[in-house]
């Protein structure tokens, strides 16, 4: 059981390739997505979200009309999390791969005029041919007693993320995390089309599907020995 569940922890990714328009996803595994959502852990069992499916063809269509364009602020800060080879990402053992993104974003030196010549990009681009997205929104008015920030209320909806990715992992679906739909500009317009009120935030939205093609890529990660500090700060490993 330990080492299922270890399994599908591990083999869980994101999945930025394109999805099969035409496959949907079942309601029976939809409605185990949903299950594992309801028990998430959150701050006071407040279950600070709810979630909008959308798999509606049109619904779909139109939100993927909607258009974005990158900001300087995501290139740069992006800039310092990319290696250049997978030498540099294996010593690393953080971040992720520049190739994954257009030469001119990942180039210090070009981002400021990349950003000024970026067409914006409708997000059909990004929802790549998936046929159900789930849109985690949450209540921007509340927050979890006391939490500045309401840093407990985030932490929460991560919950949220991982257990509805690990139930699609373990249901043979692929999911990807886009949080360019909770960008104000991109927020509003998703909100005027799906009603959401003034008062919900959409904190992310995942996209959810059958890849057309194989979707493992290069990942990496920090070992046990060098993020534990056993007893004290400093004292690592276990
Ligand atoms: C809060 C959060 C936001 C994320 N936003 C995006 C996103 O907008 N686009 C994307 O492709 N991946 C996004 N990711 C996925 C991370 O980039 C990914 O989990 C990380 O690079 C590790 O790769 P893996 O998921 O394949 O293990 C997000 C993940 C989290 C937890």
């Amino acid at each position: 059981m330990s080492e299922e569940i270890l399994k599908t922890i591990q083999e869980r990714l994101s999945s930025r390739i394109p999805y099969d328009p035409n496959r949907q996803v079942p309601k029976e595994d939809l409605k185990k997505i949903l299950e594992a959502a309801r028990w998430t852990p959150t701050a006071h069992n407040m279950q600070n979200f709810d979630i909008i499916v959308v798999d509606d063809k049109t619904a779909l269509d139109k939100i993927g009309s909607i258009k974005s364009k990158i900001s300087e602020e995501f290139l740069r800060e992006n800039y310092v999390q990319l290696s250049f080879s997978r030498e540099e990402l294996l010593k690393k053992k953080t971040g992720i791969l520049g190739s994954m993104f257009p030469p001119e974003w990942v180039d210090p030196a070009k981002i400021s005029e990349a950003v000024k010549k970026a067409a914006p990009m409708p997000l059909t681009q990004s929802i790549r041919g998936s046929p159900t997205l789930l849109i985690v929104i949450y209540d921007s008015r509340k927050r979890a007693p006391a939490s500045h920030g309401d840093v407990l209320g985030f932490i929460s909806l991560g919950c949220l993320m991982e257990n509805m990715w690990l139930m699609a992992q373990s249901l043979g679906i692929s999911m990807q995390i886009l949080s360019a739909f909770s960008a104000p500009p991109v927020e509003a317009e998703i909100k005027k089309q799906l009603s959401i009120p003034d008062f919900m935030k959409i904190a992310y939205t995942c996209r959810m599907g059958y890849p057309t093609t194989a979707s493992k890529y290069f990942r990496v990660r920090r070992d046990v020995e060098d993020l534990v500090h056993h007893n004290k700060y400093g004292n690592k490993g276990i």
